[in-house]
């Protein structure tokens, strides 16, 4: 800092030809659990991530009131005994209590809201259940939830009609929250799923977030562009924008829908068969000398990753200057994709500088900037007096994802330095031990298309 400058700083850093950033915002998590399990959250703070934002893909922490089983995907997030917080004030007060190393921010699931109130979810709410479940945002929404997500391809909210997505979006209008959802489907039919969650948007007045945005499926490569027309068709009139993770596969709970015996798909954790766990589902088929479809129906309930997406396809979205950076890691799984520990130095290091997709400072700003303008993180994502010093120091020319599919426990390579609130929780030597991250409730929204 030059002596020019006004400043009170009791440290300074050389960071002589190295480059400074906000922390990065990872937009997309499944961290609502694990937070509170292991706080150290070394998946994200080795990447330099800052503040995580959870509650995606229509499920949640909170509230939440179990019913019996916990219902897919929900088993994603952890175990039955660990949800438990009915009301969203009892989540955000656990994430405080932890200190967890990195800021958590979080929306509400929509699947979540259905489980609490309905008996069964292969159908849609009711009046008097799509109140219920208003009320449940309504309240998270006055304790800072960010807004409401749906993952309305799970068998578990595929039934839930437009009509009861739209009533729940009301409340989140009213408070300036966002909605974000996983699509009613990412394959064949992926223009009409774009098509209803705009018009929740549009009629509701709320901006929308579409999750990790791909085309899914080997019938639906080379849609890219098609469907990155549509979105900006849409945001010539209304608030709209998606994120993305940096690999040309996904992750998920094993769905019987999505096998397809051309696409390679990896078993990451089986629960009646855990020693399947890292084959593939061609080779437990040819072991069992059945079908794909067949051994799949015997590993569940399962998690798996399907190499089902076109790397042109991905690259294209990612690109998109409507596309934020998350990384849709899950932190359960024994076998993660890679995506858990790669995410954000695979897109600075080999999309941006090996592959030249996009200039550095653009990357920065879809981890940073972007994502704290749109879902509300007021006072983040930007180095500026009087924000918070949420900071990641890295080596540009060296920063790198490890983390592979066969190898996807591994930290970042090149961050040099992270700190979260002002005090360093990370370095080249690993974790500092000091863990000063903090909920983050939702600030004003400000949506620059
Ligand atoms: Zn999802
Ligand atoms: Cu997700």
């Amino acid at each position: 800092m030059g002596a020019e400058l006004q400043c009170d700083a009791t440290r300074s850093v050389n960071a002589r030809g190295q480059t400074l950033a906000p922390g990065f915002i990872d937009v997309h998590t499944h961290d609502d659990l694990v937070v509170l399990r292991d706080p150290r959250m070394l998946a994200k703070i080795s990447q330099g991530v800052t503040t995580v934002i959870t509650g995606n893909c229509g499920i949640s922490a909170a509230p939440v009131t179990l019913r019996g089983e916990l219902p897919d995907p929900m088993n994603l997030l952890g175990s039955a005994e660990e949800f438990h917080f009915p009301h969203f004030a009892g989540y955000r007060a656990a994430v405080q209590a932890v200190h967890p190393a990195v800021n958590v921010a979080a929306l509400v699931g929509h699947t979540a809201l259905r489980n609490n109130h309905m008996d069964r979810l292969d159908r849609s709410a009711s009046v008097a259940e799509v109140a219920a479940m208003r009320g449940q945002l309504a309240e998270a929404l006055g304790h800072g939830a960010l807004g409401l997500s749906t993952g309305l391809a799970y068998l578990s909210a595929n039934a839930a009609t437009t009509e009861e997505v739209l009533a729940l979006a009301e409340p989140l209008a009213e408070a300036g929250a966002v909605y974000t959802t996983h699509m009613r489907t990412e394959s064949d039919a992926i223009l009409d799923a774009l098509d209803e969650a705009f018009t929740i948007g549009r009629e509701s007045h709320v901006p929308v977030i579409v999750s990790h945005l791909k085309c899914a499926g080997i019938a639906n490569w080379g849609r890219g562009s098609e469907v990155l027309q549509a979105l900006e068709t849409a945001r010539l009139r209304q608030p709209v924008g998606c994120d993305c993770y940096p690999y040309a596969a996904g992750s998920s709970t094993l769905d019987l829908r999505q096998v397809d015996e051309r696409v390679k798909i990896t078993i990451t954790w089986s629960e009646p068969h855990e020693e399947m766990a890292g084959r593939t589902l061609s080779e437990i088929a040819a072991a069992w000398n059945v079908s794909q479809l067949e051994a799949a129906q015997r590993l569940q309930p399962a998690g798996a990753i399907y190499h089902s997406i076109a790397e042109d396809d991905m690259r294209r979205i990612l690109a998109h200057k409507a596309t934020m950076i998350g990384s849709d890691g899950l932190p359960c799984d024994p076998r993660p994709h890679p995506r858990l520990w790669g995410t954000f130095p695979r897109v600075l290091g080999h999309y941006s500088r090996d592959e030249k997709l996009f200039s550095l400072s653009e990357a920065v700003h879809k981890m940073t900037g972007m994502p704290a303008q749109r879902f509300g993180l007021a006072g983040r994502g930007l180095i500026r007096v009087g924000y918070s010093a949420d900071l990641v120091l890295f080596d540009a020319q060296k920063i790198a994802d490890t983390a592979t599919f066969s190898d996807p426990v591994s930290p970042a390579e090149g961050i040099i330095s992270v700190w979260v609130n002002g005090e360093l929780a990370y370095t080249c030597n690993g974790a500092t031990g000091e863990r000063a991250g903090t909920f983050v409730a939702r600030g004003k929204a400000e949506w620059v298309q």
